[in-house]
């Protein structure tokens, strides 16, 4: 690593001599000037290691001019170099927080000796910082939790669409956390200061949605006192997370489509168009594709949203998350109703694992707080747990038991066979079993649908 150091002095022979010095330092490369604008330009362009000044710059007082440097750039360390040194100087200097002071002349070895010491304080504070920054991004989606690829995929994506302006349109069953995922992008973003509104199409009824969406004018009808904003107006210089999309008329539809592409509109009865600055993002729990193809959403929206789309998978998809996310939730309750630590036992982990959690994380959460709230002690077994889940859990452990029986049962007589004979009995009762549907009769085998065709060619089946 190379460190930077900017010297401020206004003799030309001092900076020439701290440069000769500094040249027989490796790892060090110098930069000089001998005037506080150019400073304070140098300091506002370029990164720094280490500023040493003789606290001579004509335009500034002293100290004024250390203030100046330290608002820029905290944790620069600073070491004055002067030849005009007193005892109250170097107090008033070391009181602006600065890391050493030295009288000029000073030899060689004692100046670099400090220097050192300054420049391994400065990597040390960077590190610190940068330590930080790792933790409070990591406190950012610390509330998300996850470890399966999926999830760490989509978080990696909000990261990226974080930085950006761009519609997001975040997909996935219902109690998925696509709204968790919103805000977490809404909050990551340099929009975080703005406002973040919500609105979820389903929750209102149809003929309120539109004014809702695009807010009215005085008189607009009946009821209409005054001029009300939208929410797209509401989230000017903020986002706007538009949920459950799926639920708008076509005509809302079009509407909406002249937000997204065009970033205006004009509210209800009024004819001033008004630009709106917001970021949008779109939710739905329903296959956005599928809805195109039945003609329920517009393909010009459909595509105008799905610049940047996140999907989130339903969570028997990412079964490591269940337990991770079930400590979660158990210490989030506990804390929230003043219990101590409680745990899952290994039973009702096995139970989870088993489940198919058709409400998804919503429903993993609920369960949990109801067993909080019914445990005594500070273990969760079966009994906290509703029976409706440990009849479906139960039920999809035989099913499985089942596949796997199926796959491995099965005794050679004790006379033999004949191998061929029997996979041809297969092939022909997979074709039977699945109507002649070939992929599926290759499934049913676990063939490949090239293998399953070799082998009706092999017993003469395929026509
Ligand atoms: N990865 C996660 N880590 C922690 N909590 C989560 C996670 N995902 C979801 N949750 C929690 O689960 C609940 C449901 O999430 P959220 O409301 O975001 O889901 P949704 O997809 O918007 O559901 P719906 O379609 O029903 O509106 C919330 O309380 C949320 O905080
Ligand atoms: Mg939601």
């Amino acid at each position: 690593m190379t460190y930077r150091v900017l010297i401020v002095d206004d003799e030309e022979r001092m900076r020439r001599v701290l440069t000769m010095v500094f040249d027989e330092m490796n790892d060090v490369k110098v930069v000089t000037t001998n005037n506080c604008v150019a400073t304070f330009d140098y300091l506002d362009r370029e990164r720094f290691h280490l500023l040493i000044t003789d606290l001579k710059v004509p335009e500034m007082e002293r100290l004024e001019f250390l203030r100046a440097i330290k608002s820029k750039s905290q944790d620069l360390p600073i070491i004055v170099l002067t030849a005009y040194g007193s005892l109250e100087s170097a107090i008033d200097v070391m009181k602006e927080g600065v890391f050493d002071y030295l009288t000029a002349p000073v030899e060689n070895d004692i100046l670099k000796l400090a220097v050192k010491r300054a420049l391994k304080m400065s990597s040390l504070s960077l590190e610190n910082k940068y330590l930080r920054q790792a933790l409070e991004s990591q406190y950012n989606f610390g509330n998300i939790i996850g470890n399966s690829p999926q999830v760490v995929e989509a978080l990696r994506l909000v990261g990226e669409v974080s930085k950006t302006d761009s519609t997001v349109l975040i997909t996935g069953e219902s109690g998925t956390g696509k709204e968790l995922i919103a805000r977490a992008i809404h909050y990551n973003s340099n929009r975080a200061g703005g406002p973040l509104i919500v609105l979820n199409c389903a929750a209102i009824p149809e003929n309120l949605l539109e004014s809702e969406l695009f807010g009215y004018e005085r008189g607009a009808f009946t009821g209409a006192e005054k001029t009300k904003k939208g929410r797209f107006e509401l989230a000017a210089c903020g986002t706007f997370f538009l949920d459950e999309i799926s639920e708008m008329s076509a005509a809302i539809q079009a509407k909406v489509l002249r937000v997204v592409e065009a970033k205006e509109l004009e509210r209800l009865g009024g004819t001033e168009t008004i630009k709106v600055d917001t970021r949008i993002i779109c939710a739905t729990n329903k296959n956005p594709e599928d809805l195109v193809k039945l003609g329920k959403f517009r393909e010009d929206l459909y595509y105008r949203i799905s610049v940047f789309p996140i999907t989130l998978p339903p969570l028997r998809e990412r079964k490591e998350d269940i337990i991770p996310l079930s400590k979660h939730f158990l210490k989030r309750f506990s804390v929230k109703m003043g219990k101590s630590p409680i745990y899952l036992s290994k039973e009702v982990e096995k139970l989870f694992m088993m489940h198919k959690w058709e409400g998804n994380i919503r429903e993993l959460q609920n369960v949990i707080e109801r067993a909080v709230i019914l445990c005594k002690g500070n273990l969760i077994t079966p009994e906290h747990i509703s029976t409706s889940i440990i009849r479906t859990s139960t039920l999809a452990e035989k099913d499985e038991l089942q596949t796997q029986d199926n796959s491995v049962q099965f005794d050679i007589p004790p006379h033999g066979l004949s191998l061929d004979a029997l996979e041809k009995q297969l092939v022909t009762q997979a074709l039977e079993k699945s109507k002649n549907n070939k992929t599926k009769a290759a499934k049913l085998l676990g063939l490949t649908r090239g293998t399953f065709r070799y082998r009706l060619q092999k017993y003469g089946l395929s026509n």
